[in-house]
């Protein structure tokens, strides 16, 4: 949640960090704006609105200079105005900072600052920190009886943060060292970039992209100083660090648009790509099994594992529990899944030989970072499933399966879910093999996989049939979605998904569950999208079906390719490719994606943009 962007060197950096926070807009869109050095001042320029709507302000106000920092706002302390946009002055202009996170002790520290004089003029957490900054070099300055310095820059912000509660990434710009940028995170990531006499900052690489591949990840508790001849990075309790300067794989491709109109429908189509990607070199076809380069973890160490947890938030956690699912029938390992907001602030037993994986497409959302610490700290192996190379969780957990989807930049998740998925399945697999699953079953699991990439694409082409669909029932305001055992997750993930881009209401249900309570709710107003699939239940769900149009609730319904029956009770019916019940979530999340994109489109919705959203939640 917030972007931040960074730069120090040659290039006039207005353009540099417009085009950065355009990257970054995905992580938070109330508000935008930058704070160049230009000449002997800080010039800030900032908006609420868009990065777009910044960008023409700059045009229109143009400011020069080769130093600055930026910013994209997710509210949280104050409402989305002019004043509250980031970056904030401290003092009298001596600094200005972008800051990600939640200061939670702010109003203890304002009231102090107040007293001493500081005038406020924003309602954000952040505005404390600069002037915190602006104070405490302030004082420096009367003891010493100089011009502020790096070295008294770099004290004034430690001071600062060793005041702090709560969580940041910040990047402080200082009048009187011109040349010099200050970066520091706790819980909010940061990466530099790191070219020939320039350096870059964000808060992750996508703004990097296209100007250098080597890149540095910041840990918590560090603190960068930038400068065009050089950068020094220090823990704030171990000193010095030395730089891990690591090689950036994406290209400028893998965040275009390309022909696409939104990075939602971009990314539902890749699909049929990143699930290959997923199963890339990790089918072993001999030993029929799966293979995971980084787990870090002993075969023998897991073959003692006797219960996994899963742990995740929204899209993530719906993936888990298919996972569920799967590790529990195909490994026989008894699973739970976990709301990661839930499990770091409980205590729920846990024995010695449970194994905790994090699931996460940013592999920054707080709360699952949090979760994953509680468990460490109480000695369990710690694995993650995450897409984003380098990311916090990715680097914190003792070991982990990347997603390899590429950038996810639309806020609803799409391909990152059936990533998850297909390498739960992968791990499930891998898991069962050394357990109770047999050579032939392994074979059976793995043909099929293979076989998903095409599946996904058939699927694809109920493109123009769910338009139709979507143009029928756009203007419904309430929806139940309904499935069993695989399909109960892909039911959550459906209704979720349309609640998010669409802003209509919608609930997930397993459809058996719809007559304790739900089906009160079923009227001629409110239609059911019901997941039934072929597989051993299905009549239990047609039932389901015939229970709500009884009762004059329409059926949409996602089917097997030519299921007749389901077809003649629906209203509607959408049809996917046949493929065995375990791997069915991939192929029926597809239409209601697709869905969900065609409804908030016809709605007017912003589908990449959601309101009140973002799409890295690193706050709690
Ligand atoms: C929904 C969505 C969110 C995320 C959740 C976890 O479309 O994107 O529910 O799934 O915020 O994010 P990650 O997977 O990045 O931890």
């Amino acid at each position: 949640m917030c972007g931040i962007v960074g730069y120090v060197g040659f290039r006039d950096v207005s353009d540099f960090l417009l085009e950065g926070l355009h990257r970054l807009e995905y992580r938070g869109y109330d508000s935008a704006g930058i704070a160049v050095m230009s000449g002997d001042e800080i010039v800030v320029r900032k908006r609420a609105g868009r990065v777009g709507e910044l960008s023409q302000f700059v045009k229109d106000n143009p400011v020069k200079g080769k130093i600055g920092i930026g910013h994209t706002r997710w509210a949280t302390h104050g409402a989305t105005t002019d004043e509250n946009s980031h970056p904030h002055y401290g003092g009298n202009g001596e600094v200005a900072i972008v800051h990600n996170g939640v200061i939670e002790n702010y109003d203890s520290l304002r009231r102090k600052l107040q007293q001493l004089g500081y005038v406020f003029k924003s309602q954000t957490d952040t505005e404390v920190i600069a002037h915190m900054i602006a104070h405490h070099l302030a004082e420096q300055m009367k003891l010493e009886e100089s011009e502020p310095s790096v070295e008294s820059c770099l004290r004034a912000v430690n001071l600062t943060i060793d005041r702090l509660k709560g969580t940041f990434g910040l990047c402080v710009l200082f009048r009187d060292c011109p040349d010099t940028v200050i970066a520091a995170r706790s819980g909010s990531p940061l990466v530099i970039g790191v070219g020939k006499d320039e350096y870059f900052l964000a808060s992750d690489a996508s703004p990097l992209i296209g100007y250098t591949k080597d890149v540095v990840y910041l840990a918590d508790n560090e603190v960068v100083v930038l400068q065009p001849t050089g950068m020094k990075i220090a823990h704030r309790t171990t000193g010095s660090v030395r730089p891990s300067i690591q090689t950036l794989d994406q290209v400028s491709a893998d965040i275009d648009l390309g022909d696409y109109p939104h990075y939602m429908l971009k990314e539902i189509f890749e699909q049929p790509t990143t699930i290959e990607n997923a199963l890339r070199g990790r089918l072993d076809e001999e030993e029929a099994t799966a293979v995971f380069g980084g787990l870090n973890i002993t075969a023998q160490q897991l073959r003692t594992i006797d219960r996994v947890v899963l742990t995740a938030c929204g899209t993530s956690w719906h993936a888990g529990l298919v996972g569920e699912y799967l590790l529990e029938e195909f490994a026989r390992i008894p699973t739970e899944v976990e709301y990661a907001s839930e499990l770091r602030y409980r205590n729920p037993p846990m024995g010695d030989r449970t194994l905790v994986f994090s699931i996460t497409q940013s592999g920054e959302t707080a709360d699952t970072l949090a979760a994953m610490r509680e468990c460490k700290r109480k000695g369990h192996p710690t694995l993650s499933i995450c897409n984003v190379v380098g990311s916090t969780i990715a680097r914190e957990a003792d070991g982990g399966i990347y997603l390899h989807a590429g950038p996810e930049i639309g806020v609803a998740s799409t391909k990152a879910f059936t990533s998850q998925v297909t390498v739960l399945t992968l791990l499930a697999l891998f898991l069962g093999r050394m357990r109770h699953l047999s050579y032939p079953a392994g074979k059976r699991i793995i043909k099929q996989l293979k076989a998903m990439p095409e599946k996904i694409e058939e699927a694809l082409k109920c493109h123009d049939r769910i338009q139709e669909i979507a143009a029928k029932y756009c203007g419904f305001d309430n929806f139940l979605y309904l499935g069993r055992l695989y399909n109960f997750p892909v039911a959550l993930e459906g209704a979720l998904k349309l609640k998010e881009i669409s802003y209509v209401h919608a609930e997930g249900y397993p459809a058996a569950e719809m007559k304790h309570g739900p089906i009160a709710l079923v009227d001629e107003k409110t239609p059911s999208f019901f997941i039934v699939p072929r597989g051993g239940i299905q009549p239990k769900v047609i039932s389901n079906m015939e229970e709500v149009k009884a009762r004059k609730g329409a059926v949409i319904a996602v089917a097997c390719e030519g299921d007749e029956e389901v077809a003649r009770i629906a209203d509607d019916v959408v049809f996917v490719p046949d493929v065995e019940e375990y791997l069915q979530p991939l192929v029926c999340a597809i239409p209601l994606q697709l869905f969900s994109y065609h409804v908030a489109l016809m709605r007017g919705c912003n589908v990449d943009r959601p309101r009140n959203l973002a799409k890295s939640v690193t706050v709690e």
